[in-house]
């Protein structure tokens, strides 16, 4: 086991580089099996999700392989699996990607039920829907999703609710559907974008994809592509907040400033100084920042997944802030560990109410999932003290070098063997 061990108080300086969208990445490498040839995906995070899911494939028969540590080499020609429903694909929620991707190429699939972070409940309701309309048999049984289609036929789908997951993967087993499929109230979220630029690339016929109308023309086979995948938003957010808590004077850089637009407005309204250029946001920010209101809606809204990093910053920032949480239903689990280090968080369902100290006390503290682990590294960084941070297998699956993009910009954090 492993935990990062922080001591705080250090202002940050300096140039961090944002890897590949972690969420694009995930949904991108399963399409990827859909082409009768060879995909080669480039600006890969080199993070765990990634590494499971090109093992993943491997086991059903592609042949992945690492051309360099960012870019991965996918050959789906020869005989491909269409059942994944060993442990690997449980360990993350992504895997459902596979059912899309399937269905479409194959008219079939047998995937295991996704496991991933544990905030919520976590249906797959308005997938399995979207399968259906389709034309997919749909049976769920011993953790096992399996999809069967004598064929697959174009339809008009509307999303209960805004989901990227059911939106990507009805995307995908649109792809090759007959005729068109129409998703309204579609996922605009950037990585919703990628996957159908990636699909497009491959053959495919979709557009509409980053608005709430999806027009999706089936076609018959998909080829190999190269593409570069986007910079992941969520990291540059990350770094961006930690700039904002900390203290400093911190450029990220290889981002779509576009991508960040809530943050961006939501941070200078704190007071914090945001300099925009063509790739890179320059974040400036001393003393202590005003509080602020944040409710987390779906794309272009403020993004639920740096919700617990806002939630930290806001601990420590003058006066009363609220947080509603629109997306998901318990996304507070950190707030015990938050507590820990001396914030002042009451919760009530979606609403988290802070009352801004002037300090926070260093302590030991779990990330209990992804972006609450990304949260305790951010309060760390203010923090008084040395704070620890335990399973930090959560972090690793979502940042790549954390640790050393931290270093670099004048952080005192290590990792130790625990
Ligand atoms: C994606 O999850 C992301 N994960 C999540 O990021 C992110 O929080 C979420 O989108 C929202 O932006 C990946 O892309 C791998 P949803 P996803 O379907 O697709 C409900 C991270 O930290 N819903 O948009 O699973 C659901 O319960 C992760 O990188 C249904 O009810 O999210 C939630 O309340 C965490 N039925 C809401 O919709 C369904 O069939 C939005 O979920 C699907 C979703």
């Amino acid at each position: 086991m492993e935990k990062l061990v922080i001591t705080g108080g250090k202002h940050l300086n300096g140039e961090v580089f944002i890897s590949g969208a972690k969420n694009a990445a995930v949904a991108i490498i399963p399409a990827a099996i859909m082409a009768d040839g060879i995909c080669i995906i480039d600006n890969l995070p080199n993070i765990e999700d990634v590494a499971s899911l090109s093992s993943t494939l491997s086991k059903m028969g592609a042949v992945c392989e690492n051309t360099d540590k960012h870019t991965l080499r996918v050959d789906s020609t020869g005989d491909i699996t269409t059942y994944a429903a060993f442990e690997e694909v449980k360990r993350i929620r992504a895997s459902y990607y596979l059912l899309g991707a399937l269905l479409g190429r194959y008219k079939k699939a047998e995937v295991a039920l996704p496991g991933g972070c544990n905030f919520g409940t976590r249906p797959i309701d308005l997938h399995l829907k979207g399968f259906r309309l389709l034309g997919a048999d749909v049976r769920v049984s011993n953790g096992t999703v399996s999809l069967n289609a004598d064929r697959l036929v174009g339809t008009q789908i509307y999303m209960d609710q805004v989901s990227v997951g059911a939106t990507i993967n009805i995307m995908l087993a649109a792809s090759m559907a007959e005729g068109t499929t129409i998703i309204e109230n579609a996922a605009k979220e950037p990585h919703v974008v990628d996957t159908a630029n990636f699909l497009n690339l491959m053959g495919a016929n979709i557009k509409g994809a980053g608005t709430d109308v999806i027009r999706i023309r089936g076609v018959e086979k998909l080829h190999g592509a190269e593409y570069t995948i986007i910079p992941d938003q969520i990291e540059a957010g990350t770094y961006m907040i930690a700039a904002a808590m900390a203290g400093g004077d911190v450029t990220v850089r290889n981002i779509i400033p576009k991508h960040m637009d809530s943050l961006t407005a939501k941070l200078a309204e704190m007071g914090v100084k945001i300099t925009k250029d063509d790739d890179s946001i320059r974040v400036i920010a001393e003393g202590r920042l005003e509080g602020a209101n944040i409710k987390t809606m779906s794309y272009p809204g403020f993004p639920t997944d740096l919700q617990p990093q806002m939630t930290a910053l806001l601990s420590a920032c003058s006066g009363i802030s609220v947080v509603t949480e629109n997306v998901w239903d318990n996304r507070y689990q950190y707030v015990d560990e938050l507590r820990q280090l001396g914030a002042r968080i009451t919760v009530e369902g979606r609403v988290a109410m802070i009352e801004g100290v002037e300090r926070l006390k260093g302590a030991k503290v779990s990330a209990t999932d992804l972006r609450a682990g990304a949260a305790m590294v951010v309060a760390g960084l203010f923090a008084d003290g040395v704070t620890e941070i335990d399973n930090i297998k959560y972090i690793d699956r979502g940042y790549e070098e954390i640790e050393e993009k931290l270093s670099k910009i004048g952080a005192s954090i290590k990792r130790v063997e625990c």
